[in-house]
Protein backbone atom coordinates (compact mmCIF):
# COMPACT_ATOMS: atom_id res chain seq x y z
CA UNK A 1 0.00 0.00 0.00
CA UNK A 2 1.54 3.24 -0.39
CA UNK A 3 1.73 5.86 2.15
CA UNK A 4 -1.54 7.88 0.50
CA UNK A 5 -3.64 4.42 0.87
CA UNK A 6 -2.72 4.06 4.39
CA UNK A 7 -3.03 7.73 5.46
CA UNK A 8 -6.45 7.39 4.01
CA UNK A 9 -7.01 3.49 5.71
CA UNK A 10 -6.48 5.56 9.34
CA UNK A 11 -9.00 7.90 8.82
CA UNK A 12 -11.00 5.35 7.91
CA UNK A 13 -11.10 3.15 10.40
CA UNK A 14 -11.70 6.02 12.89
CA UNK A 15 -14.14 7.25 10.41
CA UNK A 16 -16.15 10.86 12.00
CA UNK A 17 -13.46 10.65 14.94
CA UNK A 18 -10.40 13.00 14.72
CA UNK A 19 -6.62 11.63 14.81
CA UNK A 20 -3.72 13.58 15.69
CA UNK A 21 -0.99 13.82 13.48
CA UNK A 22 1.22 12.76 15.55
CA UNK A 23 -0.74 9.49 16.00
CA UNK A 24 -0.16 9.25 12.67
CA UNK A 25 2.73 9.87 12.04
CA UNK A 26 4.51 7.56 14.93
CA UNK A 27 1.94 4.64 13.06
CA UNK A 28 2.95 5.30 9.63
CA UNK A 29 6.59 6.07 10.63
CA UNK A 30 6.73 9.62 8.67
CA UNK A 31 7.04 12.93 9.27
CA UNK A 32 4.10 14.98 10.52
CA UNK A 33 5.00 17.14 7.21
CA UNK A 34 4.59 13.61 4.75
CA UNK A 35 1.21 13.28 6.53
CA UNK A 36 -0.19 16.99 5.70
CA UNK A 37 0.78 16.49 1.92
CA UNK A 38 -0.75 12.99 1.58
CA UNK A 39 -3.78 14.63 3.67
CA UNK A 40 -3.53 17.81 0.97
CA UNK A 41 -3.39 14.91 -2.22
CA UNK A 42 -6.74 13.31 -0.51
CA UNK A 43 -8.50 16.98 -0.17
CA UNK A 44 -7.82 17.67 -3.84
CA UNK A 45 -8.99 14.51 -4.59
CA UNK A 46 -12.43 15.37 -2.96
CA UNK A 47 -11.89 13.80 0.34
CA UNK A 48 -13.75 15.16 2.87
CA UNK A 49 -11.14 15.71 5.50
CA UNK A 50 -11.07 18.40 8.17
CA UNK A 51 -8.47 19.46 10.32
CA UNK A 52 -7.59 21.13 13.11
CA UNK A 53 -3.98 22.48 14.89
CA UNK A 54 -5.06 20.62 18.15
CA UNK A 55 -7.11 17.60 17.16
CA UNK A 56 -5.76 16.56 14.05
CA UNK A 57 -7.67 15.34 10.88
CA UNK A 58 -10.82 13.96 10.72
CA UNK A 59 -12.70 12.12 7.64
CA UNK A 60 -16.42 13.43 7.52
CA UNK A 61 -18.62 11.86 5.20
CA UNK A 62 -18.00 7.89 3.63
CA UNK A 63 -16.55 9.04 0.45
CA UNK A 64 -18.63 7.73 -2.84
CA UNK A 65 -15.06 9.22 -5.01
CA UNK A 66 -14.16 6.89 -7.95
CA UNK A 67 -10.62 6.66 -6.96
CA UNK A 68 -8.52 3.55 -7.06
CA UNK A 69 -8.62 3.74 -3.18
CA UNK A 70 -11.70 2.98 -3.41
CA UNK A 71 -12.74 0.86 -6.39
CA UNK A 72 -9.72 -1.23 -6.32
CA UNK A 73 -10.22 -3.38 -3.54
CA UNK A 74 -13.48 -4.19 -4.28
CA UNK A 75 -12.93 -4.97 -8.18
CA UNK A 76 -13.34 -8.58 -9.15
CA UNK A 77 -12.13 -7.99 -12.81
CA UNK A 78 -8.45 -9.95 -13.82
CA UNK A 79 -7.31 -7.52 -16.25
CA UNK A 80 -10.00 -4.11 -16.35
CA UNK A 81 -9.02 -1.29 -14.24
CA UNK A 82 -6.28 -3.77 -12.30
CA UNK A 83 -3.13 -2.86 -13.18
CA UNK A 84 -3.67 0.43 -15.57
CA UNK A 85 -6.39 2.97 -13.75
CA UNK A 86 -6.17 6.52 -14.65
CA UNK A 87 -8.19 8.81 -12.60
CA UNK A 88 -9.18 12.61 -13.38
CA UNK A 89 -11.03 14.85 -10.78
CA UNK A 90 -12.00 16.27 -13.71
CA UNK A 91 -10.77 16.15 -17.37
CA UNK A 92 -12.50 17.33 -20.89
CA UNK A 93 -13.37 13.61 -21.90
CA UNK A 94 -12.46 10.31 -20.89
CA UNK A 95 -12.50 9.45 -24.24
CA UNK A 96 -10.05 11.88 -25.75
CA UNK A 97 -7.57 11.05 -22.56
CA UNK A 98 -8.03 7.20 -23.69
CA UNK A 99 -7.55 7.86 -27.14
CA UNK A 100 -3.72 9.62 -26.33
CA UNK A 101 -3.33 6.82 -23.90
CA UNK A 102 -3.83 4.08 -26.47
CA UNK A 103 -1.82 6.25 -29.23
CA UNK A 104 0.92 6.28 -26.57
CA UNK A 105 0.97 2.31 -26.28
CA UNK A 106 -1.31 1.82 -23.11
CA UNK A 107 -2.48 -1.42 -22.69
CA UNK A 108 -6.07 -3.04 -23.34
CA UNK A 109 -8.20 -2.77 -20.21
CA UNK A 110 -6.75 -0.05 -19.29
CA UNK A 111 -9.82 2.19 -17.36
CA UNK A 112 -9.69 6.25 -17.12
CA UNK A 113 -12.28 7.29 -15.24
CA UNK A 114 -13.00 11.06 -13.86
CA UNK A 115 -15.58 12.65 -11.36
CA UNK A 116 -16.43 15.15 -13.86
CA UNK A 117 -16.02 16.05 -17.69
CA UNK A 118 -15.91 19.46 -19.05
CA UNK A 119 -16.43 18.34 -22.44
CA UNK A 120 -17.70 14.96 -22.65
CA UNK A 121 -18.78 13.72 -25.89
CA UNK A 122 -22.28 12.03 -26.37
CA UNK A 123 -22.96 10.13 -30.27
CA UNK A 124 -23.06 11.71 -33.19
CA UNK A 125 -21.75 15.47 -31.87
CA UNK A 126 -23.93 15.67 -28.89
CA UNK A 127 -22.57 16.79 -25.54
CA UNK A 128 -22.55 14.67 -22.41
CA UNK A 129 -23.87 16.21 -19.01
CA UNK A 130 -20.97 15.39 -16.77
CA UNK A 131 -21.62 17.54 -13.46
CA UNK A 132 -18.89 16.79 -10.63
CA UNK A 133 -19.27 12.95 -8.58
CA UNK A 134 -22.76 12.49 -9.81
CA UNK A 135 -22.41 9.92 -12.54
CA UNK A 136 -19.89 7.82 -13.33
CA UNK A 137 -17.77 8.76 -16.75
CA UNK A 138 -15.41 6.30 -18.21
CA UNK A 139 -13.70 4.66 -20.66
CA UNK A 140 -11.39 1.42 -21.38
CA UNK A 141 -9.05 0.75 -24.30
CA UNK A 142 -9.70 -2.80 -25.88
CA UNK A 143 -7.47 -4.25 -28.14
CA UNK A 144 -9.84 -7.11 -29.94
CA UNK A 145 -8.07 -9.56 -31.86
CA UNK A 146 -11.26 -9.99 -34.03
CA UNK A 147 -11.71 -9.11 -37.12
CA UNK A 148 -13.45 -5.53 -38.40
CA UNK A 149 -16.48 -6.81 -39.68
CA UNK A 150 -17.40 -7.98 -36.40
CA UNK A 151 -16.49 -4.63 -34.17
CA UNK A 152 -20.31 -3.98 -33.99
CA UNK A 153 -20.79 -6.50 -31.56
CA UNK A 154 -18.97 -4.04 -28.80
CA UNK A 155 -21.47 -1.67 -28.74
CA UNK A 156 -24.27 -4.32 -27.67
CA UNK A 157 -21.97 -5.85 -25.38
CA UNK A 158 -21.02 -2.75 -23.92
CA UNK A 159 -25.05 -2.06 -23.59
CA UNK A 160 -25.57 -5.57 -22.10
CA UNK A 161 -22.93 -5.28 -19.66
CA UNK A 162 -24.05 -2.01 -18.48
CA UNK A 163 -28.15 -3.35 -18.34
CA UNK A 164 -26.96 -6.26 -16.34
CA UNK A 165 -24.83 -3.96 -13.76
CA UNK A 166 -27.93 -1.80 -13.06
CA UNK A 167 -30.14 -4.72 -12.96
CA UNK A 168 -28.30 -5.18 -9.91
CA UNK A 169 -29.15 -2.05 -8.62
CA UNK A 170 -32.86 -3.44 -8.53
CA UNK A 171 -33.39 -1.54 -11.89
CA UNK A 172 -35.08 -2.89 -15.20
CA UNK A 173 -33.42 -1.52 -17.51
CA UNK A 174 -33.97 -2.04 -21.90
CA UNK A 175 -31.58 -1.65 -24.44
CA UNK A 176 -32.76 0.47 -27.71
CA UNK A 177 -30.74 -0.47 -30.44
CA UNK A 178 -28.00 -0.22 -30.76
CA UNK A 179 -26.53 1.33 -27.45
CA UNK A 180 -29.23 3.66 -25.29
CA UNK A 181 -30.06 2.06 -21.71
CA UNK A 182 -33.53 3.60 -20.73
CA UNK A 183 -35.79 3.14 -18.07
CA UNK A 184 -39.38 3.18 -18.65
CA UNK A 185 -38.53 5.10 -21.86
CA UNK A 186 -36.06 7.64 -19.83
CA UNK A 187 -32.48 7.49 -20.78
CA UNK A 188 -30.30 6.29 -17.69
CA UNK A 189 -26.68 5.76 -19.85
CA UNK A 190 -25.03 6.23 -23.38
CA UNK A 191 -21.91 4.23 -24.35
CA UNK A 192 -19.88 6.01 -27.32
CA UNK A 193 -17.67 3.45 -28.67
CA UNK A 194 -14.48 5.22 -31.35
CA UNK A 195 -11.58 2.69 -33.32
CA UNK A 196 -8.67 3.20 -34.33
CA UNK A 197 -8.52 0.79 -37.50
CA UNK A 198 -5.69 -0.37 -40.23
CA UNK A 199 -6.98 -1.29 -43.39
CA UNK A 200 -9.12 -4.61 -41.52
CA UNK A 201 -7.91 -4.89 -38.56
CA UNK A 202 -8.77 -3.26 -35.39
CA UNK A 203 -5.73 -1.19 -33.99
CA UNK A 204 -7.80 -0.37 -30.49
CA UNK A 205 -10.96 0.74 -29.89
CA UNK A 206 -12.15 3.06 -27.18
CA UNK A 207 -15.38 2.48 -25.37
CA UNK A 208 -16.98 5.33 -23.55
CA UNK A 209 -19.41 5.25 -21.20
CA UNK A 210 -22.08 7.31 -19.01
CA UNK A 211 -24.23 6.63 -16.51
CA UNK A 212 -26.54 9.54 -14.51
CA UNK A 213 -26.69 8.31 -10.84
CA UNK A 214 -26.87 10.93 -8.42
CA UNK A 215 -28.97 13.51 -10.84
CA UNK A 216 -31.72 15.58 -9.80
CA UNK A 217 -34.02 15.48 -12.98
CA UNK A 218 -34.46 19.20 -12.94
CA UNK A 219 -30.93 19.76 -13.23
CA UNK A 220 -30.35 18.62 -16.53
CA UNK A 221 -30.34 20.62 -19.11
CA UNK A 222 -33.45 20.72 -21.76
CA UNK A 223 -32.18 19.47 -24.90
CA UNK A 224 -31.83 16.13 -25.05
CA UNK A 225 -33.25 13.78 -27.60
CA UNK A 226 -34.57 11.42 -24.92
CA UNK A 227 -35.77 12.33 -21.57
CA UNK A 228 -33.12 11.61 -19.04
CA UNK A 229 -33.17 9.85 -16.06
CA UNK A 230 -31.02 8.93 -12.91
CA UNK A 231 -30.16 6.43 -10.22
CA UNK A 232 -31.87 8.81 -7.59
CA UNK A 233 -34.91 9.98 -9.62
CA UNK A 234 -35.37 6.05 -9.90
CA UNK A 235 -35.15 4.82 -6.59
CA UNK A 236 -36.04 8.12 -4.59
CA UNK A 237 -31.96 7.44 -2.89
CA UNK A 238 -28.75 8.20 -4.04
CA UNK A 239 -27.06 5.11 -5.79
CA UNK A 240 -23.50 3.76 -4.59
CA UNK A 241 -21.18 4.91 -7.73
CA UNK A 242 -18.47 2.65 -6.62
CA UNK A 243 -20.12 -0.97 -6.35
CA UNK A 244 -21.85 0.34 -10.02
CA UNK A 245 -18.60 0.61 -11.49
CA UNK A 246 -16.85 -1.99 -10.25
CA UNK A 247 -19.95 -4.60 -11.45
CA UNK A 248 -19.99 -2.62 -14.78
CA UNK A 249 -16.05 -3.81 -15.10
CA UNK A 250 -16.62 -7.03 -14.21
CA UNK A 251 -19.38 -7.55 -16.29
CA UNK A 252 -17.87 -5.61 -19.43
CA UNK A 253 -14.49 -8.08 -19.19
CA UNK A 254 -17.02 -11.35 -18.75
CA UNK A 255 -18.95 -10.56 -22.11
CA UNK A 256 -15.29 -9.29 -23.70
CA UNK A 257 -13.62 -12.66 -22.86
CA UNK A 258 -16.56 -14.71 -24.10
CA UNK A 259 -16.24 -12.07 -27.33
CA UNK A 260 -12.71 -12.85 -27.65
CA UNK A 261 -13.07 -16.63 -27.51
CA UNK A 262 -15.65 -15.92 -30.87
CA UNK A 263 -18.52 -16.81 -27.60
CA UNK A 264 -20.90 -13.64 -28.55
CA UNK A 265 -24.17 -16.12 -28.18
CA UNK A 266 -24.56 -15.58 -24.46
CA UNK A 267 -24.48 -12.26 -25.09
CA UNK A 268 -26.49 -11.79 -27.82
CA UNK A 269 -29.48 -13.75 -26.33
CA UNK A 270 -29.07 -11.05 -23.31
CA UNK A 271 -29.55 -8.11 -25.92
CA UNK A 272 -32.14 -9.98 -27.31
CA UNK A 273 -33.96 -10.44 -24.45
CA UNK A 274 -33.08 -6.49 -23.19
CA UNK A 275 -34.29 -4.96 -26.56
CA UNK A 276 -37.11 -2.46 -26.37
CA UNK A 277 -37.57 -2.18 -29.92
CA UNK A 278 -37.91 -6.33 -31.14
CA UNK A 279 -41.46 -6.19 -32.32
CA UNK A 280 -41.89 -2.32 -32.46
CA UNK A 281 -42.74 -0.37 -35.18
CA UNK A 282 -39.49 1.88 -35.96
CA UNK A 283 -38.07 4.51 -38.81
CA UNK A 284 -34.88 4.28 -39.29
CA UNK A 285 -32.17 6.11 -42.13
CA UNK A 286 -31.20 4.22 -45.45
CA UNK A 287 -28.95 6.07 -47.02
CA UNK A 288 -30.51 9.05 -46.55
CA UNK A 289 -34.07 7.90 -46.95
CA UNK A 290 -36.31 7.89 -43.69
CA UNK A 291 -38.20 3.88 -43.68
CA UNK A 292 -40.26 2.37 -41.88
CA UNK A 293 -40.99 -1.05 -40.81
CA UNK A 294 -41.12 -3.44 -37.79
CA UNK A 295 -38.25 -4.21 -35.69
CA UNK A 296 -37.54 -8.24 -36.04
CA UNK A 297 -34.51 -9.34 -34.65
CA UNK A 298 -30.80 -8.96 -34.33
CA UNK A 299 -28.28 -10.88 -36.33
CA UNK A 300 -25.05 -12.64 -35.83
CA UNK A 301 -22.73 -9.11 -35.78
CA UNK A 302 -25.70 -7.27 -33.33
CA UNK A 303 -27.17 -5.55 -36.75
CA UNK A 304 -31.24 -4.82 -36.34
CA UNK A 305 -33.53 -6.45 -38.68
CA UNK A 306 -36.33 -4.26 -39.92
CA UNK A 307 -39.03 -6.00 -42.01
CA UNK A 308 -40.06 -2.52 -43.45
CA UNK A 309 -43.60 -1.60 -44.48
CA UNK A 310 -43.31 -3.06 -48.31
CA UNK A 311 -42.16 -6.13 -46.64
CA UNK A 312 -38.70 -6.17 -47.68
CA UNK A 313 -36.08 -7.45 -45.19
CA UNK A 314 -33.47 -4.52 -44.71
CA UNK A 315 -30.43 -4.74 -42.00
CA UNK A 316 -30.24 -1.63 -40.07
CA UNK A 317 -26.21 -1.37 -39.17
CA UNK A 318 -25.94 1.96 -37.99
CA UNK A 319 -27.25 5.44 -36.68
CA UNK A 320 -30.44 5.31 -34.59
CA UNK A 321 -33.79 4.38 -34.87
CA UNK A 322 -36.94 6.23 -33.51
CA UNK A 323 -39.75 4.13 -31.94
CA UNK A 324 -43.11 4.53 -33.74
CA UNK A 325 -46.13 4.58 -32.24
C1 LIG B 1 -24.46 8.89 -25.99
O1 LIG B 1 -24.59 9.93 -26.66
O2 LIG B 1 -25.42 8.23 -25.64
C2 LIG B 1 -23.08 8.44 -25.57
C3 LIG B 1 -22.61 9.09 -24.31
C4 LIG B 1 -21.25 8.64 -23.86
C5 LIG B 1 -20.73 9.44 -22.69
C6 LIG B 1 -19.46 8.88 -22.13
S1 LIG B 1 -19.04 9.65 -20.60
C7 LIG B 1 -17.48 8.89 -20.63
C8 LIG B 1 -16.99 8.89 -22.06
N1 LIG B 1 -16.25 10.11 -22.35
C9 LIG B 1 -16.89 10.89 -23.19
O3 LIG B 1 -16.50 12.03 -23.57
N2 LIG B 1 -18.05 10.32 -23.57
C10 LIG B 1 -18.22 9.01 -22.98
Amino acid sequence: MILREEVLKVLKDHQGEWVSGEALSKNLNVSRTAVWKHIKTLLEQGYQIQSSPRKGYRLCTPADLLSPEEVKPGLMTKVFGQDKYIYYRQTDSTNKRARALAMEGYPEGTVIVAEEQTDGKGRRGRSWYSPINQGIYMSVILRPTFPLRQISRLSLLAAVALAEALEETGLKPGIKWPNDILINGRKIAGILSEAITDMDSIEFIILGIGININNLLQDFPDDFRTSPTSILAEHGLPGSRIKLFQRLLFSLEKHYDLLQLDNFTPTLEKARHLSVVLGQKVSFDEGGEILSGTAIGLDDNGFLQVRDDNGTLRTVVSGEISQLT
